[in-house]
């Protein structure tokens, strides 16, 4: 009896493991499931939400095309820890309230004698004759990107200057990026760069969303009488009002979504004052320009070079003062990648020299 009582329950005990066992599995199962659901559903709703709230609340479209808050964790106060050793941090007041945050690196073959040195030293050697850039950033980050601290080293290893800000509301520069608050710190940068430049060529680099800035300050500039040397635009997207199908080169990740133009109006772009006209501002500059582009450009797509190509040649009626520098899609730089190009620091030497004739 007591034997057959332990077989029954030893029995039991053997039948009993398997059952546990799949329960535990599908429970695993489910709950995984559950949650591969719940992330479905959420991608739904975040596409299906996300026009309708560009729609109707056009201010996200600041956050979207700005996205200046996205920071990369370096203290911007020590560019020496990116090995900008020959580096200075300093901050400018653009108006009341706005703080800039600005690197200024010298040539590199002051590196040894840069050390140590005080901000009015690297003030002073604005007017080395060394040619000046300004590099007005495009929309994410700020000015500690790789790309930008590469654009950054190619000059300064050509023995040039590089001045590269955070506009407003980017890295730890004060305010709210709006496109006039852009252009004015723009402006600001470039007129304290020109007071401290002596006779030095002065040189306006942009790229993408920084090329609208750039052509914005240019225009600006020439009207008051005091053109830049020349202006580089790197990665430029032609006009806001794109060709169907293109509704904003800062939407890129929408680009392939079906009816999704519907949604980035006009009416909201206008709202927020995204003007960043390029092509009127094509129109207007008369300073030597050089196009640099990618052709795998994602973001702001090849032909765009080409166009601001042929008008900048038509407006100059000049070949020489206008040249467009295509990189082959087979390097794979994409919107930022430029800076990687062996034959980069030729092609802005060569550059450098036509202007300073
Ligand atoms: C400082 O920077 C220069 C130029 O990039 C480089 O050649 C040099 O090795 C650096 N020196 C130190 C001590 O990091």
């Amino acid at each position: 009896m007591r034997r057959r009582v332990d077989e029954t329950a030893a029995s039991k005990r053997t039948e009993e493991k398997p059952v546990k066992s799949e329960t535990v599995k599908v429970q695993a199962r489910s709950s995984w499931w559950v949650w591969v659901k719940r992330g479905l559903i959420a991608l739904c709703t975040l596409y299906v939400a996300t026009p309708f709230v560009l729609r109707f609340f056009p201010g996200v479209i600041q956050y979207l095309v700005y996205k200046h808050a996205i920071t990369y964790f370096v203290d911007l106060r020590r560019p020496s820890d990116l090995g900008l050793n020959h580096t200075v941090n300093m901050y400018l007041t653009s108006e009341a309230g706005v703080t800039l945050g600005v690197w200024h690196t010298v040539p590199e073959q002051k590196w040894k004698e840069a050390q140590g040195k005080s901000l009015e030293w690297y003030e002073q050697s604005l007017g080395d004759g060394s040619p000046v850039f300004i590099y007005l950033h495009g929309n994410t980050g700020n000015r500690a990107a790789p790309h930008r601290l590469g654009v950054a080293n190619v000059l300064s290893a050509l023995g040039y200057h590089a001045v590269v800000m955070d506009y407003r509301g980017f890295g730890d520069s004060t305010g709210e990026p709006t496109e006039d608050g852009l252009t004015t710190d723009a402006l600001y940068l470039y007129h304290w760069v020109r007071a401290r430049s002596k006779g030095s060529l002065v040189i306006i680099w942009g790229h993408s969303l920084g090329t609208g800035v750039a052509t914005n300050t240019a225009v600006k500039v020439q009207e008051q009488g005091n053109p830049p040397d020349a202006v580089i635009l790197e990665g430029a997207f032609t006009d806001i009002k794109m060709p169907e199908g293109f509704p904003h080169p800062f939407t890129w990740y929408y680009w392939r979504f079906p009816y999704i133009q519907y949604y980035f109006s006009q009416d909201s772009i206008k709202a927020n004052k995204f003007v960043l006209p390029n092509v009127q501002n094509l129109k207007k500059m008369r300073t030597p320009l050089m196009i640099l582009h990618s052709k795998d450009d994602h973001m702001t797509p090849f032909r765009m070079a080409e166009e601001i190509y042929s008008i900048a040649k038509s407006v100059l009626k000049s070949e020489e003062k206008v040249r467009l520098v295509a990189f082959d899609g087979s390097h794979g730089y994409l919107h930022n990648g430029l800076y990687r190009d062996p034959g980069l620091p030729n092609f802005i030497r060569e550059f450098v020299q036509s202007v300073a004739k």
